[in-house]
């Protein structure tokens, strides 16, 4: 870990480690996996346009969201398969997120309850929801996520059904019993193979908490048949009753539906295209963000994700209007290479990266970074 200067290095360093069908199943997208080059293609295709001759001897990477101070507009993105990478999975997500003062927002499928994850860490957890089938349970589960301290809910509106992941379904991933290949694979991979052996034997350990939510939750996800992972206005509605916290959704791609979202009380958006793994042919989530960000006009909060890898992008992100934005695979990578610690080397990467680009761009704060910083973004009328 200590040679890896970037999180491309650490990318390197979790393929090393892990099975090829499982570094498939956490780096892959759907279909053609198009949207997923998009959102990294077009993150390059911005240009800067720095401001030199500011005073940025002293920079200040911090900002506010929901009234609440994050040490920098980065956020580690929900993603239900941590397991995968490493058995400590979200709780040494959550610990790593902590020790770097970043919001971690926590999905509704994990190998760790709410709870559990809550009970680990002393840092800001954020929650993204999937709606529970049965629309009865959603006001139990709100309790449960206030009641463990989650501070803002994200509810992921991209995924009525699960995306066209290729990969996976080449690799025979999810084949019950585990298909030959698979188990062929993890075999080469002994360390990786013992470590994921241990967390299946720990989660069915008698007395552990049950996760009837996830566990419903795993099931219907990988069918196509049931509709009641569908989310719609109604279930935005419902959860904002019953939730007094920050709402966000997450999943925007548009800015045509920022004002229904406004006058149902939602306080921010994830401008996401899930990492390029639900509907492929959808644009870099970069290049909606301007006309997202003009359709929110201030009054959501604008986060995004997808494509996040370098400090560089964030400012990207930052200069056209985003507030915050998530990354997903960068601090996956981490956990595989080094567990907790590995995540904390993505966050400290991305955090030195940010800082070097804000001095190099001339601006001092986060609040420096504007659209006249950039250049070769899809901004609309432009
Ligand atoms: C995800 N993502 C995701 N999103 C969500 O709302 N709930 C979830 O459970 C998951 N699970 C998940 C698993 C894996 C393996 C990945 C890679 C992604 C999407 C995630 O929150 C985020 O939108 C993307 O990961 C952002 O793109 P990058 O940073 O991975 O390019």
């Amino acid at each position: 870990m200590q040679g890896a200067i970037n999180v491309n290095d650490i990318r390197k360093l979790a393929r090393r480690r892990l099975p090829r069908a499982v570094f498939d199943a956490l780096e892959g997208g759907a279909g053609d996996e198009v949207s997923l080059r998009r959102n990294r293609a077009a993150f390059d295709r911005i240009e800067f346009r720095p401001r030199p001759l500011a005073d940025v001897a002293k920079r200040d990477l911090s900002t506010t969201v929901f009234g609440e101070q994050l040490s920098m507009p980065i956020l580690l993105a929900p993603t239900g398969a941590g397991r995968l990478a490493r058995s400590s999975a979200e709780i040494a997500v959550a610990r790593a997120a902590a020790r770097a003062d970043v919001v971690y927002m926590q999905s509704t499928v994990g190998a760790f309850t709410l709870e559990e994850i809550a009970a680990c860490s002393t840092g800001k957890l954020w929650y993204q929801l999937y709606l529970p089938p049965d629309r009865q349970e959603v006001k139990n589960l709100v309790s449960r996520i206030a009641a463990a301290g989650y501070r803002a809910i994200a509810v992921t509106i991209d995924t009525p059904v699960l995306g066209n992941r290729e990969r996976d379904a080449r690799n025979r991933l999810l084949a019950r019993p585990p298909h030959p290949k698979v188990l062929l694979q993890g075999a080469s991979r002994p360390v990786w193979a013992t470590d994921f052996v241990r967390g299946r034997v720990e989660a069915r350990r008698p007395g552990r908490p049950g996760r009837p939510v996830q566990q419903s939750l795993d099931q219907t996800r990988t069918s196509i048949k049931t509709s009641s992972d569908c989310v719609t206005w109604e279930d935005i509605e419902l959860v904002r009753s019953l939730w007094d916290g920050p709402l966000l959704v997450k999943g925007l791609m548009r800015g045509d539906e920022c004002d229904r979202l406004v006058e149902l009380g939602v306080d921010g958006v994830v401008v996401s295209n899930h990492g390029g793994r639900q509907l492929d042919g959808v644009p870099a989530t970069i290049d909606v963000l301007p006309e997202i960000v003009d359709a929110a006009a201030r009054r959501l909060a604008v986060l995004l994700d997808g494509g996040v890898r370098r400090g560089t992008d964030v400012a990207k992100a930052l200069a056209l209007g985003a507030t915050a934005v998530l990354v997903g695979r960068p601090y996956l990578y981490g956990l595989a290479a080094g567990g907790e610690d590995g995540v904390l080397r993505v966050i400290e990467v991305l955090r030195e990266e940010l800082d070097r680009t804000m001095a190099l761009l001339g601006a001092a704060t986060v609040a420096d970074l504007d659209r006249s910083l950039v250049s070769g973004a899809r901004v609309p009328g432009a």
